[in-house]
Parts: structure tokens; C-alpha cells; sequence
């Protein structure tokens, strides 16, 4: 039984569970996608460096997704959400290692050059941060680990999670160029998940707030954006803002954060018709996992 609990894609119970073989195959598409291209000869000129990038943009996509699933249940009261939590989790630091394994390849395993660099190049070195906060999350997200620490001990050694998808964002964006657009909506979407928690803090999960709350992130991203424009590019960042308001420059990431955000409210407006949710608003008992 043990080994079958261990396995992703059965419950606690050793059932199996369609909810995690969904979220397992969901995880492990991009990451074949990615081998299989790489394998084929799909993946450009630079293969190791596209790749490098793939993995290491589908790591951040993934930890946001994980830090959603809390919000989520908190709105639907499904709390068979919890049971993805920890494998979306892990998948984000396995594609982190990944990214990781394609740079020491791409440095031909000149192990010296990595641990040089990584200690040379602040992007790197922000970069081997998030990565070991995130193998210590990994590494502490049994139960046995919550048994051993303590859940007070647990729940705020996982609060690390914040301040690591901070720093892999920023680690991102240093490396994005000039076109920064991905990770300006996802840094926007990051401000949304922490929008969320605070709402729920103040027991205002609420189809109103969140629809707020939903406009403040389209603003907060076209803010971000301006910032970043201003200070690590050369750029016009008064004209990329302002950009924003021309209808024919439409989507910018300021626009795309908003409406991605504007499905939270959404989601609490169906919450109590699509299942045994507790009424919007609630903020009730905090039952946390791998993530806050
Ligand atoms: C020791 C740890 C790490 C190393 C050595 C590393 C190395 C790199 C390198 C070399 C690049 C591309 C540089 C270029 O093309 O010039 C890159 C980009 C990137 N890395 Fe990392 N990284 C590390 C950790 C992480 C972690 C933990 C994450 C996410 C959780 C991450 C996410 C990204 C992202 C999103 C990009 C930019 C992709 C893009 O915009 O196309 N990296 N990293």
C-alpha cells in the first residue's frame, strides 16, 4: 500500500485518483514536448539554450499554478484540490533541475565554470537561490516532514515559497531582453495570488473584491511594466504605459494579467452551484500543503 500511496497518481487511500493522472499527465506534457523536439532536431539553432529557456519558464508557470490551488479551494471548498498541490509543486522544481542539468550541459559539465559563474552573475546567483529554497520546500513536502517540524514550524518555513517565486521572476525577467512580456504578466499574476491571500485574511474573498482586486492587477502589471522598462532598459517606458490605453496595441501584458485575474471572481460568482462550497466570502479553516 505504501508503495501505491507514493506513486502520484493514487490517493492516500491507494486509489486511484483521475484528478492527479490528469494533473500528472498535464505536468508532464510540456516536458516531453520539450525532449521530444530536442530529440527530433525541432528546437532551432540553439537547441540546449531554447530548451534552457522552455524549462525554465515552464518551472515559474508551474509554481504559480501551485500557489493558485490554496485560493481555489478556498473559493470552491473542493478540497480534493489539495491532492495536486504537492506534485504541481514538485513538477516545477523538476523542471528547475532540468533547467539547471541543461546549463551544466550546455557548460560541458565543467562543474568549476558553473559554480563560478553561478557565484559571477547575479542573475545566476538569485537563480541557485530560489533553486535550493525550492529543493528544501521539495524535500519537506511529506507528511512525515509535517509531523517531524511541526505544523506551525512547516507552514512558515513554506511561506518561503513567496519570496522564492519572487526571485525566480526577477532571475527570469533579467534574462528576457527586450521583450520582457511574459514575465511582466506573470509577475502581475504573482501580485494577484498575494492579492488573494490578503483578501482571504480579511475574510473579503468575494466576487466584488476579487473583481477589484482583478482590476488592481491590470494595473499593478502596467506599473511593473513601466518600472522595469524604466530601470533595466533604456527603453521609453512613459510610452510602453502608455500604450496601454491604444486599442490597437491590444493585448499588452497589463491586459492579459487582468483579464487572467478577472477569473477569480468568476470562479467564486459558480462556486456555489458547481459544488458543496461554503458562500462566497469564506475564510474559513487554513489547511495548508507544499505551498502556503
Ligand atoms: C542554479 C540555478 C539556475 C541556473 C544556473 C540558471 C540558468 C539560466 C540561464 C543560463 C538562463 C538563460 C540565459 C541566456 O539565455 O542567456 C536562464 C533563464 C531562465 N531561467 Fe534559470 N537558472 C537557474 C535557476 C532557475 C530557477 C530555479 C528558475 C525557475 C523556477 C529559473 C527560470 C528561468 C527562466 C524563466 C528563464 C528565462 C526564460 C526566458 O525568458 O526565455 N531558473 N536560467
Amino acid at each position: 500500500m505504501t508503495s501505491l500511496v507514493s506513486f502520484p497518481v493514487f490517493d492516500r487511500q491507494g486509489r486511484f485518483s483521475p484528478l492527479k493522472a490528469a494533473f500528472l499527465l498535464a505536468v508532464t506534457l510540456p516536458g516531453l514536448w520539450i525532449g521530444w523536439r530536442l530529440a527530433t532536431g525541432g528546437m532551432g539553432a540553439k537547441p540546449i539554450t531554447a530548451a534552457l529557456h522552455e524549462t525554465g519558464l515552464w518551472s515559474v508557470r508551474l509554481l504559480l499554478v501551485t500557489l493558485l490551488v490554496t485560493p481555489l479551494r478556498a473559493l470552491t471548498g473542493q478540497n480534493r484540490l489539495l491532492q495536486v498541490r504537492r506534485m504541481l509543486g514538485v513538477s516545477a522544481l523538476a523542471y528547475a533541475l532540468i533547467h539547471l542539468g541543461l546549463y551544466v550541459f550546455d557548460l560541458k559539465f565543467d562543474l568549476v565554470k558553473v559554480a563560478s559563474e553561478i557565484i559571477l552573475r547575479f542573475y545566476l546567483t538569485i537563480g541557485f537561490a530560489a533553486l535550493m529554497a525550492m529543493a528544501v520546500l521539495g524535500a519537506t513536502s511529506f507528511d512525515s516532514s509535517i509531523r517531524k517540524l511541526g505544523a506551525e514550524n512547516w507552514n512558515r518555513l513554506h511561506s518561503l515559497v513567496y519570496p522564492l517565486a519572487l526571485l525566480t521572476l526577477w532571475h527570469g525577467a533579467l534574462q528576457s531582453k527586450i521583450d520582457a512580456s511574459e514575465h511582466i504578466v506573470m509577475t502581475g499574476l504573482f501580485l494577484a495570488l498575494l492579492g488573494t491571500r490578503f483578501l482571504r485574511r480579511l475574510g473579503r474573498l468575494t466576487p466584488l473584491w476579487l473583481l477589484g482586486l482583478a482590476l488592481v492587477t491590470a494595473l499593478a502589471t502596467s506599473l511593473v511594466e513601466y518600472g522595469w522598462y524604466a530601470l533595466a532598459t533604456g527603453l521609453p517606458a512613459g510610452r510602453i504605459f502608455a500604450a496601454n490605453l491604444m486599442l490597437e496595441l491590444v493585448p499588452r501584458p497589463a491586459h492579459i494579467a487582468g483579464m487572467l485575474a478577472l477569473a477569480l471572481p468568476l470562479v467564486a460568482l459558480a462556486a456555489p452551484w458547481f459544488s458543496s462550497a461554503p458562500k462566497p466570502g469564506y475564510s474559513g479553516t487554513r489547511q495548508r500543503g507544499v505551498t502556503g
